[in-house]
């Protein structure tokens, strides 16, 4: 499958570990036909010595979609970016944002930023393997390294190596004593040196990310930056994207209402419970979808209390989906 022309990166929803699953992912599609998707974190020796077809499975509908990698040895990232490009993916992007200590270990993710030469190098060597866009996602600092003049040496190292898109997550991560959670919240947001980056660099692409909720905020960081990305908002609330089109892409969105949305996914959760998946590891990426409206908490329970039983399928779906009353409501999201 040829990537798909005519990506844009105006609105994405961030890459999430558990959460950006193959299964979320369609749920997001359905609502949105511009939004670029993220995959998961896969790191380099997992898909180089795992279970390749594992870690790179999705289903084309997820188009636009862009593959993490987590990693820091060139070759590596090279051999990870030619699969990347064999598998169909439109993007390949390198982590540079995740604090936990179990990939520091392994200098992946946020630790990296005090390498701006070792990423410029796997950055160099995946943009030799393919022909997909190499795009790096990437903290405003770590502790220890969090000067403005630190951050542009990182950006124009790896600009030199060839990556014209940077997302930057506008805060620092804090490599001792802070839960991966906790460096999602506690670091302050600093969006104006994201601004700054993009004034400094007019001719890369920035992508603005950390702690967007609403469209109105999207549409003042998009007066600043490129894009905007979003993450956990996407994820707890996804009728959000239902919104997306319209409102950035000036189109009709591709679904009207949240019930319209969910039986288009029947027949996807029906072919996956075929092939032996669990209803609850599709059920609990669809939880967030009535977040908000008058049934969406008896949805949510009646899922809860009856997808992890025993031969639970697609009746438990279709049996929540009556708890919530269908409303014809024009799809502009209510964030
Ligand atoms: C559950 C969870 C898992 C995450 N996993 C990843 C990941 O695999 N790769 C990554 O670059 N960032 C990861 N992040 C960080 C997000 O991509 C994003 O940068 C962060 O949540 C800030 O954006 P937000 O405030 O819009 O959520 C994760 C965040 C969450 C909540």
């Amino acid at each position: 499958m040829p990537p798909t022309t005519g990506l844009s990166r105006r609105f994405s929803v961030a890459p999430m570990m558990d959460w950006t699953t193959p299964h979320f992912r369609y749920l997001a599609r359905l609502l949105s036909r511009h939004t670029l998707l993220y995959t998961e974190m896969v790191t380099t020796g997992a898909l180089i010595h795992g279970d390749t077809q594992r870690f790179l499975r999705h289903d084309p509908a997820e188009y636009p979609l862009a593959l993490q990698l987590g990693g820091s040895h060139a070759g590596e990232l090279a051999q990870c970016a030619k699969l990347a490009e064999q598998f169909g993916f439109d993007e390949v992007n390198l982590n540079v944002g995740c604090p936990s200590d179990r990939v520091q270990n392994n200098m992946i993710g946020a630790c990296l930023m005090g390498h701006p030469d070792k990423v410029a190098e796997g950055v160099s060597a995946m943009i030799d393997a393919t022909n997909l866009p190499v795009t790096v996602k990437h903290r405003i600092g770590i502790n220890g390294r969090e000067s403005w003049d630190e951050l542009c040496e990182f950006v124009e190292k790896v600009a030199a190596a060839g990556c014209r898109t940077f997302i930057v997550h506008a805060r620092i991560a804090i490599l001792e004593g802070l839960s991966p959670k906790e460096n999602r919240d506690i670091p302050p947001l600093k969006y104006d040196w994201v601004y700054r980056l993009k004034q400094t660099y007019p001719d890369l692409e920035i992508i603005i990310n950390g702690g967007i909720k609403t469209f109105d905020e999207c549409h003042d960081h998009l007066q600043h930056t490129d894009g905007v990305m979003l993450g956990r908002e996407a994820y707890h609330n996804p009728w959000l994207l239902a919104g997306v089109d319209p409102e950035f892409f000036g189109e009709r969105a591709p679904v009207q209402t949240r019930h319209e949305a969910l039986r288009a996914m029947i027949p996807f959760i029906e072919s996956e419970l075929e092939r032996g998946v669990f209803l609850t590891h599709i059920s609990r990426h669809l939880l967030g979808l009535f977040h908000g409206i008058p049934g969406g908490r008896q949805f949510r329970r009646y899922i809860s209390e009856n997808a992890h039983k025993r031969g639970a399928g697609i009746e438990v779906i279709q049996a929540a989906l009556e708890k919530v009353r269908e409303h014809e409501n024009p799809a502009i999201a209510e964030a």
